[in-house]
């Protein structure tokens, strides 16, 4: 049985694409099964793996709508990445959205989907798009555990009550299993006082699994459809990350502070 990981957060910009590629890759590279599944219509994960989206035959469109495709025929393995495979997205999600709001139960497609690939990986990471919108909703109602990256900045900080509300109505209504695992704070810049304030803030009401910094190298692999924990394994953010894939391992989110 997959364990079904969501990354979430309804801001844009606050790295759940990355943070789902890089810790994605992390367990791919300890040798674990993986599947992402892109939830966002900009298809960002897609173009991150080095996939084009309009050249891809299936996507995760074609398991959300009604006369759906098999799920084995959406996922893509990644070529260049050992173990590690996904189900793209494009950008006829956007329209899709709007017919799924008619559908019984729409907040389970996904959910449903998944449970038939359940046993062919060991983690399914979902990339969810910046709504608390239906895809979103499709993206919990799968999850066992959820993992929020967000920025260190105060309105960043104070959406995150929004964020638990909603999570806190899918365990009411949808996925009773569902778990807030832990909270990355992300694009953190130490020498900045406010970040600083709202990463102790963070702390001390939130388990932080992970603190990754500001810095360029985060975006240089991705032309080449790498991850940081590939292309610079040595970094301190490849590190945030391969320690965030052992704690999914092991099933102990306690984050050690020398990293
Ligand atoms: N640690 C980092 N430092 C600097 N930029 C980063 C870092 N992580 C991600 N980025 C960049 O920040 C932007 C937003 O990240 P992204 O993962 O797309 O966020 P989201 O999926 O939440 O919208 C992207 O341009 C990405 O390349
Ligand atoms: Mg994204």
């Amino acid at each position: 049985m997959a364990k079904i990981i969501a990354v979430a957060n309804q801001k844009g910009g606050v790295t759940k694409t990355t943070s789902t590629f890089n810790i994605s890759a992390a367990l791919a590279m300890k040798g674990k099964r993986v599947l992402m599944v892109d939830m966002d219509s900009q298809a960002s994960l897609t173009i991150s793996a080095g996939l084009e989206p309009l050249e891809v035959k299936y996507t995760v469109c074609d398991i959300l709508e009604k006369a759906s495709k098999p799920i084995e025929e959406c996922i893509i393995k990644i070529e260049h990445i050992e173990n590690l495979s996904i189900i793209p997205s494009i950008i006829d999600l956007a329209v899709l959205e709007t017919e799924l709001l008619s559908r019984p139960a729409r907040e389970k497609i996904l959910a449903r989907a998944l449970n038939q690939v359940d046993k062919d990986f060991d983690y399914i990471i979902i990339d969810c798009p910046p709504q608390l919108s239906i895809l979103t909703m499709n993206g919990l109602a799968a999850a066992d555990e959820v993992i929020i990256p967000v920025k260190t900045d105060y309105l960043a900080y104070r959406g995150l009550t929004q964020l638990k509300d909603t999570i806190e109505d899918i365990r009411l209504y949808v996925n009773e299993k569902i778990k807030v695992v832990g909270v990355i704070a992300a694009l953190y810049e130490m020498q900045i006082v406010e970040d600083k304030e709202i990463l102790a803030k963070l702390e001390s009401e939130y388990n932080v699994i992970g603190v990754i910094k500001r810095a360029a190298v985060a975006k240089k692999g991705i032309y080449d459809g790498l991850p940081v924990v590939m292309q610079y394994s040595k970094s301190n953010i490849a590190k945030e990350y391969l320690n965030i894939a052992d704690m999914i391992i092991k099933s102990a989110y306690e984050r050690s502070e020398e990293i």
